[in-house]
């Protein structure tokens, strides 16, 4: 989609990119001068990370998670994609995913050579874990020939927009624990949590056999410096998969860059300005989705409230019967409609697991009136300056979206 859009601005159409899920702001000013400043880091580096790295991260997730965690237990990776892809490769069995989730998964899992069976979210629950669903799917999968010995999570969620709570985390780490089989989960949004809600880790409640997947994409805006880092058991299991880490990434990448490894220490020391900027940027992105997500329902397209990330997942199956009128009979054919009849880039819920016929739509908050570098500073000056007006006088983008919404649903509505 992405490049569709790229494409599209360049023969001079003007699209609205709900599409693409990047954090857009700025690189932080340190991590910039630091950057730069280890440039003539152009050794080969260890595979698994250069030890200040791993103990520094050691010390920050022990902090975050409230649970205590050891230098060793760290692997960083060429964004945590190339980790996911390293443990499920090197983990025996088939993947349990979610209905719907981050499109990835699957394609990993493809790669690899195994089997996928998804388990429904509940979706008149706010995509919630349904432990029902998933045990149901659980067995379906056996029956079907599947060995099924890795389940997905993913909180907060790609493409929904939410925060598993704690008892969720805790049901799910319980009955992981009763089939004896992993955990993958990836957290890279554990710091874009919004206000009010906070991020539970099975990592806690199922230590033996979690394995959290994490970066600097998503709360620091730096997905194209490919930082990713995973933290596994502090176990034999864990130290096997860190040998079977060590020779995939050691035969495909070799190491993450030594200027990025070398960033990322700072990143990760718990400097106080760059706390106090994440947690600027993540009440941006909330102040962006809840507002967009308000106007929505205004106009009568509900979705699940956001809690955490940048996306909303609105279904437009009320719709159904006004859609199969308009010969859009699928939630490809709905966006791709939105995109040629009103330019509005969005992602079909299709990609994620969801049935077609669901009509839903994945949106990202994340780049609207931030598409260029100067706009994403604009954004952050207008953050501290005019607070008050701060929606209002600084998104246009945005308000033009929800215009062109508000036509699409009087048209549904007709
Ligand atoms: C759920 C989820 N996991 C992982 C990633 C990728 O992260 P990275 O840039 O660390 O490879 C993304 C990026 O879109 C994501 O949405």
């Amino acid at each position: 989609m992405n490049e569709k859009v790229n494409a599209m601005w360049a023969d001079g159409r003007d699209v609205l990119h709900l599409g693409f899920g990047e954090s857009r702001f700025p690189v932080h000013p340190a991590l910039s001068s630091i950057f730069q400043e280890n440039a003539s880091h152009r050794s080969y580096l260890p595979s698994l990370g250069i030890p200040e790295l791993r103990n520094t991260i050691a010390q920050y997730y022990s902090e975050k998670l409230g649970i205590n965690l050891m230098d060793k237990q760290i692997i960083v990776g060429v964004g945590s994609k190339s980790l996911l892809y390293a443990m499920i490769q090197s983990i025996e069995g088939d993947l349990l995913l979610p209905k719907p989730s981050w499109v990835s998964y699957s394609s990993i899992a493809r790669l690899t050579g195994k089997k996928v069976h998804r388990f429904s979210l509940d979706d008149e629950n706010s995509y919630s874990i349904n432990i029902q669903s998933l045990d149901k799917a659980y067995q379906n999968f056996i029956s079907d020939g599947g060995n099924p010995t890795m389940l997905v999570l993913n909180s907060p969620s790609n493409p929904v927009g939410n925060v598993s709570s704690e008892p969720d985390i805790k049901s799910v780490a319980d009955w992981a624990r009763d089939k004896n089989i992993f955990i993958l989960s990836d957290e890279i949004y554990s710091l874009v949590t919004h206000d009010g809600f906070t991020h539970h880790s099975t990592a806690k409640y199922y230590p033996e056999k979690t394995i959290i997947f994490g970066g600097l994409s998503k709360h620091l805006s730096l997905g194209g410096w490919r930082f990713g880092m995973a933290i596994l058991p502090n176990n034999e299991i864990g130290e096997s998969l860190i040998k079977s880490f060590q020779s995939i990434s050691g035969s495909i990448w070799s190491c993450v860059p030594g200027p990025i490894q070398y960033t990322a220490i700072l990143a990760y020391s718990g400097n106080q300005d760059i706390d106090n900027y994440i947690q600027m940027c993540t009440h941006i992105h909330e102040l962006r989705t809840n507002y967009v997500h308000r106007k929505l329902k205004e106009i009568g397209l509900n979705s699940p409230s956001p809690s955490g990330g940048f996306y909303l997942y609105p279904s437009f199956k009320k719709w159904e019967n006004k859609l199969e009128e308009m010969n859009i009979f699928s939630c490809q054919d709905l966006s791709e409609y939105l995109l040629d009849d009103f330019g509005i880039a969005t992602l079909p819920g299709s990609v994620f697991g969801s049935d077609p016929d669901n009509f839903c739509l994945r949106l990202s908050t994340s780049f609207l009136d931030m598409e260029t570098d100067e706009q994403a500073q604009n954004i952050v000056n207008a953050y501290k300056n005019d607070i008050d007006q701060f929606i209002e006088n600084h998104h246009p983008r945005t308000e033009l979206f929800l215009e062109k919404m508000s036509h699409f649903m009087a048209l549904l509505n007709e």
